[in-house]
């Protein structure tokens, strides 16, 4: 029996969840999947396709015509999305999906799709997952569970950062409205809202530089593989 588990990591936007995921899925030689990037997926669909959003049956039908999957790039060792075959990963970045993302996240329909879709991908386990609801609904029986925070501040400024590396120029105020708005809606949402699970760890990574909580990350996965290994051998 390979000696494999799930990672369920979740917290707020921009609190550095997917660079930590990413990390530890190449230590682990684990498979990564940022469910962020499937919500926005679909998001950028409904965009292109004018989905009304309070029209359950256009929502229903418009999922039907969806499929998404993930592919690594060798060579930038980036996994990305695509939506009915198409890379969709550069676009699914911009600000006009940022807007509406957690609108649409908040659909119980579209919810009921892509959680489905995760945990089919955790079956064989060896995945660390990034989301919001991964430790309480995708996998509420995950082996690790991490819930990430830091400051608003440090979050802003990271994100202002990731965009202005991608060349989208948006001033920080904007950035700041944005993810205080999708706080706000992810939190307070009726289905699956952001929220530790009980048995989660907390990790703010206000101060901690990305090896630094890597390296906590780590540890705990050692301590978990010991706990869930030990006694089945
Ligand atoms: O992680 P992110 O910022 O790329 O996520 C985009 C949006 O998708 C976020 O505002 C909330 C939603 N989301 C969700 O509801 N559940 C998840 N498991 C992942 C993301």
């Amino acid at each position: 029996m390979s000696k494999k588990i799930i990672i369920a990591i979740d917290g707020f936007s921009s609190c550095g969840k997917s660079t930590m995921a990413k990390a530890l899925a190449k230590k682990l030689n684990y498979n990564f999947i940022d469910t962020g990037a499937m919500y926005r997926a679909i998001t950028l669909y409904f965009i292109r396709n004018n989905v009304r959003l309070d029209e359950a049956a256009s929502v229903v039908n418009a999922l039907e015509n969806i499929h998404l999957h993930f592919e690594l790039d060798p060579a930038t060792e980036k996994s990305d999305i695509f939506l009915n075959n198409e890379n969709v990963a550069q676009y699914i970045r911009e600000m006009t999906i940022a807007q509406k993302v957690s609108e649409v996240a908040a659909i119980k329909a579209v919810r009921v799709f892509a959680v489905k879709q995760q945990q089919q991908m955790g079956k064989k386990k060896g995945i660390v997952m990034d989301g919001r609801d991964i430790g309480t609904v995708v996998f509420p029986n995950a082996e690790l569970k991490i819930f990430m925070t830091a400051d608003i501040a440090v979050r802003v400024k990271r994100r202002f950062l990731e965009m202005e590396a991608q060349n989208q120029h948006i001033n920080i105020e904007d950035v700041m409205h944005n993810l205080q708005m999708r706080d706000y809606i992810d939190s307070n949402r009726e289905e699956s809202p952001l929220r530790r699970a009980d048995d989660a760890r907390m990790l703010d990574n206000s101060d901690l530089t990305p090896d630094k909580q890597l390296e906590l990350a780590l540890k705990w996965v050692e301590e978990v593989l010991e706990h869930t290994y030990s006694s089945s051998k």
